[in-house]
Formats: structure tokens, C-alpha cells, sequence
């Protein structure tokens, strides 16, 4: 039988466990398009690219690279990172290289609690929490902006700058992003991260835009917080909490925060779009290589899972992301979990049950 919608996938597994956990995603998609009596199809293409790659060839990905991934339907990627090349090289490399080139600007990182999952927060027993970080990403605090001198004057003498970039075009879209992602939600609310107590020219130029842009959307609801307190409300008031925007680097940190609170790294998902559709868009778990665990069956999958979940909603396939979502809560409910949220299953034991709940 022949598929009726067949979408070509862009593999880069990359390093550690980024390997383990795009297996077991690709897997549990090839399983709910095999059970989709012809629906959708997923023809995969998997570049070998990353740090061993790198030690290979000196360079992370090859020179055509991008050339090659512009016409594919959407990246599934892994982690990049390996101790024997340096962070920065493989990071811009790679997966910041791929982000840059293709323009996608909005990554959405949802923090969802999961059933049997213990969280660090004792309020979360109790209380309906779930709200999703919007991270500026394609400029900000990552812009690649700046140099290393003077080191000519001898040890000691050197010279960094690393510059922000914030520029209003940036600043308004994301910004925008956020506020129709957030008429979208059961809380129509989004809450600006900033600092603009210190960093008095990028960081006003986002409030300003921030202020702006919400005039055109008087039916959500505003806060702006400094990044400071915006941490400590993660940890002290998540339920007030729906849509918050933030720069690349604060939504960086922040997002693994609330992946903490949520249990564990290795559950956070997150969609690299580029909105235009210009280019492909990238799903990837959140969490890095995992040096410490890697190789041994214990990477958490449901990070990756749940991120092929948001790569189908961006095909617009709403109901299959659905059960793949509840196939993933049914199997962590049933307590099917790996050592990082206290369970004792392997990578295979949690990617099998949730195929297995697929047809629940
Ligand atoms: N998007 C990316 O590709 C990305 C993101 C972050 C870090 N990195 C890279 O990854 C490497 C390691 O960085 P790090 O140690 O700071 O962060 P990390 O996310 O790899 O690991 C942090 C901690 O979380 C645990 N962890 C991560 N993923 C897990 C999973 N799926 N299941 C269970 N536990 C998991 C690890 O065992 C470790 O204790 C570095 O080279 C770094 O640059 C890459």
C-alpha cells in the first residue's frame, strides 16, 4: 500500500546518547506510521555527523551539509558534544550552525509533568502545572559576536568580547510568537524574561518591543520579570505560569529548569522552527550527549519521543502527535522509567512500552 503523505526525515543522532535516544524515536515513528493502514510514511536519511566526525574529516558536518538538509521535510537531531572536541566547536558546528542557516528562530520548549514521574516540586502533586519557554533563537546572547585579542602582550593579557544582539525585527517576532502560541492555551497568558535592570540597551529595546507588541493582544495577559526572579518563580509560583518569552541564553537556562522541576533532562522536548516554512525545521530533545551515561542503555528516550510528537503537530498531524503523547504518559504511569526518574528500565524497555501504547 502506498502512503498518502510520506515525509522525508533528516536523521543526525550526533554524539553519546544522542545515538540511543533518535533510535528509539525512530523506531516508535515507524511504528505509528506502520499502524497507520497507509496514512503517513517516514523515509529516513541518517548523516553520520558529530565529534566523530569530526576527528574523521575536521569538520562536523560536511561542506554541502546544509545544501543537503534544505529539501528534507524536517531534522530529527540527537545531542552534540564529545569531551575530545571542544564544546564550542562541535556546538557551532553543528546544531547552532543548522539553527543559524536555516533561520529557526523559534525554539518552543514545553515543560510537561508526566504521570509516576516524581517532581522535585512538592506543589506539583496537587496543582495543574504545565507551561512552555519560548526561546529567542537566532540571535541574543548566541549571536557569535565578538573576538579574543591583545594576547601578543604576553600571559595574562588577553581580551574577550562577546556581544548580544538584539535587534527589534528579532525581538518582535518571537515576541509575537509567543503571544499566539498563548491564545492557543486554556491560560492566555504570556510573561517577558528580561534584565534590563543591568543591561540597559538590548534588554530595554525587548521590554519596549514587549510592551508594544502585547497592545495588539488585549486579550492575554502580561507580566515582565527579571530573569533573577523569574527562576526563583519557576521553583515558588509555576502554577502562574503559561507562555514565557525569553533571549536565547535565558531561555536556555530556564528551560532546563523546568525540565528539572518536570523529574529529569532527559523528559524535556523542543521544536527549532523556522515559521516561514522556508526551511526545514529541527526537533530534538533538550538534554546533551550525556558523556556519563552514554553507551549503556540508560538514556531517558522520552526527551526525543516527545519531540518527534512536536514534528508531527508541525505537519500538521495534531491526533497522531495526541497518541503519541498519551502512549508516552501511559507508559510513565505505569511506571516504565528509567534510572534518571527512579525507574530501573532500560532505553529499550521504555522505547518498546511506549510502542506497545500506541495501540492502546
Ligand atoms: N542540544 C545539544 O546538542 C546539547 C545540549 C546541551 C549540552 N550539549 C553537549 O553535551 C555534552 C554534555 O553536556 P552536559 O553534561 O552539560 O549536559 P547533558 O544534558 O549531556 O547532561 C547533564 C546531566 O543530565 C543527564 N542526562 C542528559 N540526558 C539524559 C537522558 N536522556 N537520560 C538520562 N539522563 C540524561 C546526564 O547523564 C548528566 O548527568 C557537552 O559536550 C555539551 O556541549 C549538547
Amino acid at each position: 500500500m502506498t502512503s498518502e503523505r510520506t515525509f522525508r526525515i533528516a536523521a543526525i543522532p550526533a554524539d553519546g546518547v544522542g545515538t540511543e535516544v533518535v533510535a528509539a524515536g525512530r523506531a516508535v515513528l515507524d511504528a505509528l506510521a506502520g499502524a497507520s493502514h497507509g496514512e503517513l510514511a517516514f523515509d529516513w536519511t541518517e548523516f553520520p555527523w558529530g565529534c566523530g566526525h569530526y576527528e574523521r574529516t575536521g569538520v562536523m558536518m560536511d561542506e554541502d551539509g546544509l545544501e543537503t538538509l534544505k529539501d528534507f521535510d524536517a531534522i530529527y537531531f540527537g545531542a552534540v558534544g564529545w569531551p575530545t572536541v571542544p564544546d564550542h566547536i562541535s556546538l557551532w558546528g553543528l546544531r547552532l550552525k543548522i539553527c543559524q542557516s536555516f533561520d529557526q528562530w523559534a525554539n518552543v520548549r514545553p515543560v510537561h509533568f508526566l504521570p509516576g514521574v516524581v517532581s522535585p516540586l512538592r506543589k506539583a502533586d496537587d496543582t495543574e502545572l504545565d507551561w512552555v519557554v519560548v526561546r529567542e533563537n537566532s540571535e541574543g546572547e548566541y549571536a557569535g559576536l565578538g573576538g579574543r585579542n591583545l594576547s601578543a602582550r604576553g600571559p595574562g593579557n588577553e581580551v574577550a568580547v562577546q556581544s548580544a544582539l538584539f535587534t527589534e525585527v528579532g525581538s518582535e517576532r518571537i515576541i509575537r510568537f509567543a503571544f499566539d502560541l498563548a491564545r492557543g492555551r486554556t491560560r492566555r497568558k504570556v510573561s517577558s524574561v528580561t534584565k534590563s535592570n543591568a543591561q540597559q540597551y538590548g534588554m530595554v529595546l525587548w521590554d519596549e518591543v514587549f510592551a508594544r507588541v502585547a497592545r495588539d493582544y488585549p486579550d492575554v495577559e502580561t507580566e515582565s520579570v527579571l530573569v533573577d526572579a523569574m527562576s526563583a518563580k519557576f521553583v515558588l509560583r509555576p502554577e502562574d505560569l503559561s507562555v514565557v518569552v525569553a533571549s536565547n541564553l535565558h531561555a536556555d537556562i530556564l528551560s532546563d529548569l523546568g525540565s528539572a522541576l518536570a523529574g529529569s533532562l532527559g523528559l524535556a522536548t523542543s521544536a527549532n522552527l523556522n515559521p516561514e516554512r522556508r526551511f526545514p525545521s529541527m526537533f530534538e530533545p533538550v538534554h546533551g550527549s550525556a558523556p556519563d551515561i552514554a553507551g549503556r542503555g540508560l538514556a531517558n528516550p522520552i526527551g526525543a519521543i516527545g519531540s518527534a510528537a512536536l514534528m508531527l503537530e508541525h505537519f500538521g498531524l495534531a491526533d497522531h502527535a495526541a497518541r503519541l503523547r498519551k502512549a508516552i504518559e501511559t507508559t510513565a504511569g505505569a511506571g516504565v522509567l528509567t534510572p534518571d526518574v527512579g525507574g530501573s528500565a532500560t532505553t529499550a524497555d521504555v522505547t518498546s512500552a511506549i510502542i506497545d501504547n500506541l495501540a492502546l
